[in-house]
């Protein structure tokens, strides 16, 4: 299937986003013959740019990922680019004449997406004059994307939603969370909903926790501005570690639409069990990176990053226990991770099942290992299962084995890019795989508590140096239940 005919504007032309990821996932589509000949992009920015420029721009970000782009040239001639002032409503009318233009010389009957591939605070006019100076009078459907942050907190993530939900209504509105566009997350509900070997494992009677684990080598590069006002709680738990929690825990859906599936998921997040402030250290605990070495080399502090305050109380490393205080999960932690400068880069759910009552085949001593199903997500993606199985001679002794299945011998080369995927999704009118308003609402007011409480108290910074995994009381997070984290390398 292909997508239908649009004219797509993407707000942020010039931006980092639109060159790693739009427009060589554009190209895919493409190239693919996915994307609809009736198309055309109009990339909208600041700076004074012409077609040309973009064009040459797009062609550059095209080819610095993609080596045999033949007929890029074609590609190319359906960018035009309009130079923009988000805030001034001549600009806008401008913009609505070439996007008028354009809809007649490709017969795109009134369809258009609009992404916001920029800074969250403009997304709120952006929306508004869109409506106002009438880019969204055409027949044809009109869509907004939004990339995240959602807001910053519940508060002013309402305040937003309000100001876009006057323009779009909720069906029309794709957040982005790019998590949701990875094969292995869209492949959670597969490996559970069409096995029968899982599901009926699949709670509080057979697992005993699961662990989602998403670790970064990188630092904060140049985003130190931004990362000051967020940390790892904002920028990666209210959003993609919340959403790989609720795929893992939510119940079937009754058939795969995207009400359903958000409904199910929406209704994990209503059941986390909330924390009280003095309860936080028993659930989470925050980290940041002081100096150490990456791969050999010496890396600086967090601290001493570009545009980050000398004494910041920035958490760069976040774990936690969560709770789901329902039928399915009552009493079965759900353990996550995740941080900058790490050792390693890697994104893996380990779900460890409880032991077997009995165990027949002591071996020196020691419990048989329990059964683990661990979803790679990233780099590898795959599934392995740990089983124990007879070591081979005459003892009837045990030995660990694992059932492997990997998605991607050549990594990279096969499996789409999440942002395929979800422009893809978005340009035909999927939903599924982005976030809901009633899931951004519930994963805010989760994650406030805690950051309330981290704001208003001075952490011991740094206390993980680069290129470890952690501050030593993640580790006594899980051990107070029994439990250690199961390596990701
Ligand atoms: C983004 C965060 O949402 O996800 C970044 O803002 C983070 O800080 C990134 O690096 C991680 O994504 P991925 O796909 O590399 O795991």
């Amino acid at each position: 299937s292909e997508t239908p005919a649009s004219l797509i504007m993407i707000f942020g032309a010039t931006g980092d986003l639109a060159k790693r990821k739009l427009y060589p996932s554009l190209f895919h589509l493409f190239r693919k013959g996915k994307l609809s000949e009736h198309f055309a992009v109009i990339g909208v920015a600041r700076r004074p740019w012409s077609d040309e420029v973009l064009r040459e721009h797009v062609r550059d970000s095209v080819l610095t990922s993609i080596k045999d782009a033949e007929n890029i040239e074609e590609f190319v001639s359906h960018f035009y680019y309009k130079p923009h002032d988000v805030s001034d409503s001549q600009s806008y009318i401008q913009l609505k004449a070439l996007a008028n233009e354009l809809d007649q010389k490709y017969c795109l009957e009134g369809n258009r997406v609009f992404y916001l591939a920029m800074a969250p605070e403009f997304f709120g006019t952006i929306a508004e004059h869109l409506k106002t100076d009438g880019l969204t009078d055409t027949n044809g459907f009109h869509r907004l994307v939004i990339e995240k942050p959602f807001g910053h907190d519940l508060e002013s993530a309402i305040e937003l939603n309000k100001r876009i939900r006057n323009v779009f209504s909720e069906n029309d509105i794709y957040r982005i969370d790019h998590y949701l566009g990875k094969e292995m997350v869209q492949n959670i509900e597969v490996i559970r909903f069409a096995n029968a070997i899982f599901e009926p494992l699949w709670n509080n009677r057979f697992i005993s926790n699961i662990q989602i684990t998403s670790s970064e080598m990188l630092g904060v590069e140049e985003r130190g501005g931004y990362y000051e006002t967020s940390g790892a709680l904002r920028d990666m738990v209210q959003n993609h570690m919340l959403q790989m929690v609720a795929l893992l825990a939510m119940e079937p859906p009754i058939r795969l639409t995207p009400k359903e599936i958000r409904s199910e998921k929406v209704k994990v997040l209503g059941a986390l069990r909330s924390i009280e402030q003095d309860e936080i250290p028993q659930y989470f605990v925050r980290g940041q990176y002081g100096p150490g070495e990456i791969n050999g080399e010496k890396v600086i502090g967090y601290r001493e990053e570009q545009n980050v305050n000398k004494e910041s109380n920035t958490d760069t490393y976040v774990a936690g226990k969560l709770m789901i205080d329902n039928f399915r999960w009552a009493g079965v932690p759900f353990y996550i991770r995740t941080g900058k400068r790490m050792t390693a880069k890697s994104t893996k759910i380990v779900i460890q099942f409880k032991d077997i009552p009995m165990n027949l085949y002591y071996k020196s001593e020691k419990n048989l290992d329990p059964n683990l199903l661990v979803i790679h997500i990233q780099p590898e993606e795959g599934i392995t299962l740990h089983l124990n199985a007879k070591d081979t001679g005459q003892m009837m002794e045990t030995t660990p084995v694992k059932l492997n299945f990997s998605n991607n011998h050549a990594p990279g080369l096969n499996t789409p890019e999440a942002y395929e995927k979800l422009l893809f999704d978005c340009l035909r009118g999927d939903a599924t795989n982005f976030t809901h308003w009633d899931e951004v609402a519930l994963s805010w007011s989760f994650v406030d508590k805690i950051s309330h409480n981290w704001e208003s108290e001075k952490a011991d910074f740094p206390n993980y140096s680069a290129g470890t995994m952690g501050p030593t009381a993640a580790d006594e997070l899980l051990e107070k239940d029994g439990f250690s984290w199961w390596p990701v390398t």
